[in-house]
């Protein structure tokens, strides 16, 4: 599998020419790596739901480089949307909006919306640029799976299965975009990179999460990020199970327990710095061939709403 440094301008060359011929390329964001195609030609996004495995009612994000592109794909852009704009991108924060006829439905799963983001990490820029297209890109990562947050956890899942792949070392954020509709009305879809707090901060009170019976962003299904091996968030008061092999994953501090392996994401407490650890620690639990991840809460604020929902959907149905 063809792997290139992303800060390599003759990569990043070959990376736009395979988007703009119809192949598939990984590439790095801020939040995590991306699986990216032409988001104009419905074949090369099939690619992506196929190599994905990702069933098609679940709709892409498309990353454009610059504000002004935001207008060529959506309607609907008024002074609220300009004014998130000015603030949060390029960053890890994704609109929602009515889309122009000339995005395909696949990318939007036959939605009236489109799913858009500027992604600030320079080598997802540069290839947008270099393409000169808008990307259609899902997390680069089986579907249900963990999100890659380094080009290692690509290689073990879909790497054979691409035409490129761009490495930008460690993703910095290390969940995915925080995803709000305003489709008139502000809706969270997904917490993510950008904390709701700031989002209100600008536009006043935010709709829609936690979520419903039934999901708001497709993508919301009860079990998904999951590693392979079971997770369970530990309830206040219960007792470590005996017998088995257990990881677990801290805030903080390590606890006292038959612990096989420990990872703690913020010696310091710091919620950004979790965040940015939390793919990395669960794909390290999961290759140690553990019987069961135990995951500590975080506080639901800030970043911790975000990790909290990924725990949550890691974690999937469980019995009362
Ligand atoms: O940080 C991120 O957002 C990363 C990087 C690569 O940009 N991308 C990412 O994409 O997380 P993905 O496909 O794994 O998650 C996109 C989510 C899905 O849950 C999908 O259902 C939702 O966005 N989505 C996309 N278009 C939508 C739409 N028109 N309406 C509602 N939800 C939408
Ligand atoms: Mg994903």
């Amino acid at each position: 599998m063809k792997v290139l440094k992303g800060e390599d301008p003759l990569a990043i060359k070959e990376a736009g020419r395979i988007i703009r011929e119809g192949g598939i390329v990984v590439f790095p964001t801020e939040t995590v790596y991306g699986l990216g195609a032409d988001a104009f030609n419905p074949q090369a996004v099939a690619r992506v739901f196929e190599v994905k495995k990702r069933p098609y009612f679940d709709p892409l994000i498309v990353h454009i480089k610059d504000p002004k592109d935001l207008e060529e794909i959506c309607e609907g852009v008024d002074e609220r949307v300009k004014k998130l704009m000015d603030r949060f991108w390029p960053g890890p924060f994704t609109l929602v909006l009515p889309k122009k006829d000339r995005v395909p439905d696949i990318v939007t799963s036959g939605l009236k919306t489109v799913a858009v983001r500027m992604p600030s990490h320079p080598v997802a820029l540069s290839l947008i640029k270099e393409s000169q297209t808008f990307i259609a890109a899902p997390s680069a990562n089986s579907f249900g799976k963990l999100s890659p947050t380094r080009v290692e956890h690509v290689l073990k899942d879909i790497g054979d299965k691409v035409d490129l792949i761009l490495d930008g070392g460690p993703c910095e954020v290390g969940l995915e975009s925080t995803i709000l509709a305003l489709c008139p009305k502000p809706t969270l879809l997904r917490p993510g990179g950008i904390p709701r707090e700031e989002i209100e901060k600008i536009i006043g009170k935010v709709e829609g999460f936690p979520l419903g019976e039934r999901p708001l962003a497709p993508g919301g299904l009860p079990k998904h990020y999951s590693p392979r091996t079971p997770l369970r968030i530990i309830r206040e008061g219960e007792r470590v199970p005996e017998g088995l092999k257990i990881g677990l994953l801290a805030f903080k501090e390590p606890r006292e327990g038959p612990f096989w392996a420990v990872e703690v994401l913020s010696k310091r407490g710091d919620l950004r710095e979790a965040a940015s650890r939390f793919f990395e620690a669960l794909h390290r639990l999961d290759s140690l061939g553990l019987d069961l991840i135990l995951a500590e809460s975080f506080p639901e604020e800030g970043l911790g709403l975000a990790i909290m929902d990924r725990l949550r959907k890691a974690e999937g149905e469980r019995e009362a």
